[in-house]
């Protein structure tokens, strides 16, 4: 049983999910009833979901080559866009091959089933992105779970598999946690047992983390040692599609011809891939700038979250947790959000556990000070009137 077989209709009713949204992103979102929410919700960490250079691109590949592919890439959908995107994504990385996805999910319940070809055990961190476990699930392997960030646990397991082909498997910044991987104590793992393969899920590092923004490896120094980095345009990049990024080019090869979703289903449309291709035209140009802007707020809202004493885990990123541990409280605390016109997200079963309920803040570059400051204030009147 699965935390999402639980959710229904009711579950959506009850906590406001699938709000009908009629503004593009940004910092403000506006909903069908008219009330524009300052938006706490979006992984728009970046503020490229609406920028003028990027939608010019989509259009422009659109009046080019109309909205559909019509078919898998392999036989009549690869564009020069489709092409030119993966080429960014292997200078991006410094490497030869990288490859495409319609989304971060796809990639993972792609490629993890195909790397794991090799594999005999794979051993994953218990806060996972549900796409991994998935994707575990496909592959068909063994499989241990071992406490979030427990690297001594970790290491047991290891030790005692020593004779095992094993594949780590890891979000880079955790989604809902928004704290690290420890991906220094994972590659310092792999020099002393070389038959580890180290695969790290950073869609929400990639874009906001690493001096090129190719995210939490590249800010560990670690992108000589991790084997398969996947990303998402989702997030920071204000488009849509994942991507993989696999160090030795033969298995790279491999996956390409061997992943189902790369080569049984269509790629994003050639607008989206224009879009794509822009956005990381202005992640080389501007994204140093966007990433310190981004950090300073990032820094300024711990800061002024840990005034008024909330529960935000390890987090120092640009998720932020706001634990309240039960769904009531959560819940209400959020309805007093949103009468304040402020969106977060409400997390609670089947998100996480129902003991763990939480709101989850996410920062982007569009904000200002102002901004977070209002939500501090709204969020310690709302906690202080429960
Ligand atoms: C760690 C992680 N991996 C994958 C995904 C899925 O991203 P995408 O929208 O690109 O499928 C998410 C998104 O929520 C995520 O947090």
């Amino acid at each position: 049983m699965n935390l999402f077989d639980r959710f229904s209709s009711e579950t959506a009713k009850q906590f406001n999910y699938f709000p009908k949204i009629r503004s593009a992103c940004g910092r403000e979102l506006k909903l069908e009833n008219g009330n524009t929410k300052l938006n706490f919700a979006s992984c728009d960490y970046l503020g490229m979901a609406n920028n003028d250079f990027i939608k010019e691109a989509a259009i422009d590949a659109i009046k080019h080559y109309g909205t559909n592919i019509s078919g898998p890439m392999t036989f009549c959908g690869y564009t020069k866009y489709h092409e030119e995107l993966e080429k960014r994504y292997a200078e991006l990385f410094n490497i030869s091959i990288a490859l495409m996805y319609t989304t971060s999910y796809q990639a993972n319940i792609g490629v993890l089933p195909v790397i794991a070809q090799n594999i005999d055990l794979i051993v994953m961190d218990k806060l996972c992105h549900v796409s991994l476990y998935d994707a575990v699930k496909l592959s068909n392997k063994p499989f241990r779970v071992y406490q979030h960030n427990n690297i001594t646990r970790l290491t047991e397991i290891i030790k005692n598999n020593f004779n095992k082909n094993i594949l780590i498997v890891s979000d880079g910044v955790f989604s809902a946690d928004g704290d690290y991987c420890d991906i220094r104590a994972l590659c310092h793992l792999k020099s002393i047992y070389p038959n580890l393969t180290i695969y790290i899920d950073d869609a929400h590092g990639v874009g906001t983390l690493g001096e090129n923004g190719c995210g939490l490896v590249e800010a560990m120094g670690c992108l000589n040692d991790v084997d398969i980095i996947i990303g998402t345009m989702s997030k920071s990049f204000g488009s849509t599609g994942g991507f993989c990024i696999i160090k030795d080019a033969e298995l790279a090869q491999q996956v390409r011809f061997k992943s189902t979703t790369y080569n049984a289903s269509r790629a994003v449309s050639p607008g989206v891939a224009a879009a794509s291709c822009m956005s990381l035209e202005i992640n080389k140009q501007e994204g140093k700038n966007r990433r310190k802007k981004l950090s300073e707020l990032v820094e300024y809202a711990h800061k002024k979250l840990c005034q008024i004493n909330i529960n935000k885990l390890l987090s120092n990123s640009v998720i932020i947790p706001v634990i309240f541990n039960t769904v009531e409280k959560s819940s209400q605390i959020n309805n007093i959000l949103l009468n304040n016109d402020i969106m977060v997200s409400l997390f609670v079963p089947p998100y996480v556990d129902k003991k763990k309920s939480r709101l989850r803040m996410t920062l982007t570059y569009n904000h200002t000070r102002q901004d977070i400051d209002t939500l501090v204030d709204v969020l310690s009147r709302a906690i202080s009137a429960i």
